[in-house]
C-alpha cells in the first residue's frame, strides 16, 4: 500500500535572537527536528508520541504547510510539501493551538461557517457539513452563541470540530485532549475513532501514552526531534519484551534514585512525582534478580516505601527505557 504521508528526512532548525548582554544579541539555533523520516498509511490512526519540546507540534506545522522546514521533504495525499500547498491544505483537517484558533467573538456557527468560506466551499454544502459536525459533537446547544461565553472544552471541541469544515481524508490533531476533562478526552477519542472507521487517516499527537494505547495503530515515539521507536503499538512494547518492569511507589530522595541507577542489573530508571509521592519506574533484564540489592538500595538512601510491584510493560516503559526520562518532563530548549 502506497503511504498516504510521506515524511523524509524532515529537519526543522529554529533561529531565536538572544540577549548576551545589555546591548547585545546572538542568534541561538534550536535544532527541533532532526531528520524525520515516517510512512503513514491510509486508514491508520497514527501516534506521535512525546514528552513537552520533543518536536511534535513543530513537525505538525511543517506537514500542514504553517512552517517551512530547514531541509527535507514530504507528500501528502500525494502532494508535495512546498509545491502543492493549496491541495496539501485541503487534504488536510487540522486542529493545532487548541482554542485559540477560534474567533472568539462570533458563535461558533458563525467560526464553522468562516473558516469552510476559508477553503472557498460554497455556502449550501459548507451549511451543510457546518449542521453534520454540530450534530456529530452535540454542539446544538452553545452552537449560536459566541466563543467567549463557553468553558474551555466547549471551546476545545468547536476547535475539533473546526478541522471537519473541509471534510478532509486526513485529520491531524495536535495534543486535541490536552485540556479536557475525562469523559470529554473520551467523548473526543470516541468521534476520532468513528471518524477513522469511516476511513479517514488520523495523526494523533499526545504526550500521554495511554491515550496512545487505546486509539492508534503505528506510533513514533518522538524525544528531542528524532524518531527513537517506530512500529505498531505491540511492537513497540515488544522491544522490551526481554526486559521487566518494576514500579516502586512511597518517598524516594535524589540520592535513592541515583544509588537505584548505578545498580548493575538496572537498564533505564526514571522517577516521576504524582500527588505529592513519588514513583520510580525501573527497566532491568531481570527484575527478579535485582530486588533484594534494589531494596538497599532505596532503604539506605532514605527512601520511604510504599509499594514495589512488576507491572506490564506499557509505551511508557519502552520511551523510559530509550531515553531513562519519563513524558512527563519537560525538553523544550531554553
Ligand atoms: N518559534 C520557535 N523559536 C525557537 N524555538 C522554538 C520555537 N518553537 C519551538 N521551539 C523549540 O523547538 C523544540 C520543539 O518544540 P515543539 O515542536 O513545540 O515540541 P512539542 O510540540 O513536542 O512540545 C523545543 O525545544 C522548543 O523550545
Ligand atoms: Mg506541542
Amino acid at each position: 500500500m502506497e503511504p498516504i504521508i510521506q515524511v523524509r528526512d524532515l529537519t526543522k532548525v529554529y533561529q531565536s535572537k538572544e540577549r548576551s548582554g545589555l546591548l547585545s544579541s546572538r542568534v541561538k539555533n534550536v535544532d527541533a527536528l532532526k531528520g524525520i523520516t515516517l510512512d503513514i498509511f491510509p486508514g491508520e490512526v497514527f501516534g506521535l508520541l512525546g514528552p513537552n519540546g520533543a518536536g511534535k507540534t513543530t513537525l505538525i506545522k511543517c506537514l500542514t504547510t504553517l512552517l517551512l522546514p530547514t531541509r527535507g521533504a514530504a507528500w501528502i495525499n500525494g502532494y508535495q510539501l512546498e509545491r502543492d500547498e493549496n491541495a496539501i491544505r485541503a487534504s488536510i483537517g487540522c486542529m493545532l493551538m487548541g482554542d485559540r484558533g477560534l474567533y472568539w467573538k462570533l458563535t461558533g456557527r458563525e467560526n464553522l461557517d468562516f473558516f469552510g468560506a476559508l477553503y472557498q466551499i460554497p455556502p449550501a454544502p459548507r451549511k451543510k457539513q457546518a449542521d453534520k459536525i454540530i450534530e456529530m459533537l452535540n454542539l446544538g446547544d452553545i452552537v449560536d452563541r459566541t466563543v467567549e461565553t463557553y468553558s474551555s472544552g466547549q471551546k476545545m471541541k468547536l476547535a475539533f470540530g473546526k478541522a471537519l469544515i473541509n471534510d478532509a481524508p486526513v485529520l491531524i490533531l495536535d495534543e486535541p485532549t490536552n485540556t479536557l476533562d475525562l469523559p470529554s478526552a473520551r467523548e473526543l477519542r470516541t468521534v476520532v475513532h468513528d471518524l477513522n472507521e469511516q476511513g479517514r487517516t488520523v495523526v494523533y499527537t499526545t504526550h500521554q501514552m495511554s491515550e496512545a494505547e487505546e486509539l492508534c495503530d503505528r506510533g513514533a515515539s518522538i524525544d528531542r526531534g528524532e524518531v527513537i521507536a517506530l512500529g505498531t503499538i505491540p511492537e513497540l512494547k515488544a522491544s522490551l519484551n526481554r526486559e521487566g518492569v518494576t514500579k516502586v511507589e512511597g518517598v524516594i530522595p535524589a540520592t535513592a534514585f541515583r544509588a537505584v541507577r548505578a545498580l548493575d542489573g538496572v537498564a533505564s530508571a526514571a522517577l516521576s512525582s504524582k500527588d505529592g509521592a513519588q514513583e520510580l519506574v525501573i527497566v532491568a533484564p531481570n527484575p527478579r534478580a535485582i530486588l533484594p540489592q534494589l531494596i538497599h538500595a532505596l532503604m539506605d538512601n532514605g527512601a520511604v516505601l510504599e509499594q514495589i510491584s512488576p507491572t506490564e510493560v506499557t509505551l511508557e516503559d519502552v520511551f523510559i527505557a530509550k531515553t531513562g526520562r519519563t513524558l512527563a518532563e519537560d525538553t523544550r530548549v531554553k
